[in-house]
């Protein structure tokens, strides 16, 4: 049986950090209100210019992260059938970020699509790239979780719930086809949009002429808003379900997972989910007291740091699980 095997990761932040002391300072917050809510300490965040335009793109981003990928799973470049690239903002209204790093990498007219699905981006992404690869329709998918939050975060009080928690970063994934006993096991994905309102941006629209007008741009609906409490409820317990759900359709259970690698949202929903299946902390990966929560990239980024720091070893079963915006979730279940 054709199977995807994830066979090389890759990631690129910021080198600037943002401590939260950076943001008490134009923002009303404080550290300890931010390290006890979301067990976040610092975050990486573009330069920008003058402008306030920052000094790369977010397509440049997840380039740098996939050609990290390609170099760790050694392969040629233009072997990449597929690329899939899962962000919330992409760097122009259309075309998605997925054309671009066709052109920044020069992959020859490979396929390019992007994923809209917030923090359960990657998530899609790994299940897409399984199902483009088990079809025939590709053999070698590119996966990228990428988004540039900073420029689009409200740095007024009005904003602070939100300005504290997001990040900027990328991390990419390479999927190729194998006949070995080893890759993505299954996959399993939900949304729910009558709570699309409940974690979103509503401009730029296409239902409104010139996409957004100047009223919309003095309440900040350009900003992305949240009802906080609700998705703090929904994700603890969608995170847990959709892990049961994953491990079943695998034929396994929590005892058999070497590595949980959640999307890091909240150090407390991560807390909340490890206490729930009773896992030790050390088969739990956490990096957002160093990074944020960067949405999309969250989960590649953090996967590339678990096997750089030799956490996945070839034959572990580690799972992927993610929620967001929509309310969107899902889970992953890969042998390495
Ligand atoms: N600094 C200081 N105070 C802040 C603040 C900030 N950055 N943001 C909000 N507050 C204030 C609120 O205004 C509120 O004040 P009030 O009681 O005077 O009205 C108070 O802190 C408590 O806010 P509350 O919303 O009850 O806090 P909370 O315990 O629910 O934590 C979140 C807020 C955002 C950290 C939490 O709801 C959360 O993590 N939600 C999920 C977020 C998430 O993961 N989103 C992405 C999903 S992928």
């Amino acid at each position: 049986m054709t199977r995807a095997a994830i066979t090389g990761t890759g990631f690129w932040v910021p080198e600037r950090v943002v401590t939260n002391d950076d943001l008490a300072a134009i923002i009303d917050t404080s550290d300890e209100w931010i390290t006890e809510r979301s067990g976040i300490r610092e975050r990486r965040w573009l330069e920008r210019d003058a402008d306030g335009r920052t000094l790369i793109s977010g397509a440049e981003m997840g380039a740098r992260a996939a050609r990290e990928a390609i170099a760790a799973a050694g392969i040629d470049k233009d072997t990449i059938d597929q690329v899939i690239y899962a962000t919330l903002n992409p760097d122009v209204f259309f075309p998605g970020n997925g054309v671009f790093i066709e052109h920044l990498l020069e992959l020859n007219t490979a396929g390019a699509m992007d994923i809209r699905n917030q923090c359960t981006g990657f998530v899609y992404g790994l299940a897409a790239a399984d199902g483009f690869i088990q079809s025939g329709l590709a053999r070698t998918v590119l996966v990228i979780g990428g988004e540039i939050q900073s420029t689009a975060l409200d740095l007024t009080d009005r904003g602070r719930d939100m300005a504290v928690l997001f990040a900027d970063g990328a991390g990419a994934a390479i999927l190729q086809a194998t006949d070995e006993d080893r890759g993505i096991l299954a996959s399993v994905l939900h949304s729910q949009g009558r709570y699309a309102r409940d974690l979103f941006a509503e401009a730029p629209v296409a239902t409104v002429t010139g996409r957004m007008n100047a009223a919309m741009i003095e309440e900040g609906r350009h900003y992305p808003r949240m009802n906080g409490k609700m998705v703090f409820q929904h994700a603890t317990r969608r995170f847990g379900e959709a892990i049961d759900e994953v491990l079943k359709k695998g034929g396994v259970t929590i005892d058999d997972v070497a590595l949980l690698i959640p999307h890091q949202a909240n150090q407390r929903i991560t807390d909340a989910v490890t206490a729930r299946l009773g896992l030790p902390v050390e088969r739990v990966f956490s990096n957002i007291a160093r990074y944020g929560n960067t949405t999309a990239a969250s989960i590649p980024i953090a996967l590339a740091e678990a096997v750089r720091a030799g956490r996945v070893q070839r034959g572990d079963l580690i799972v992927t699980v993610a929620f967001g915006s929509g309310f969107t979730w899902g889970a992953n279940l890969i042998k390495w």
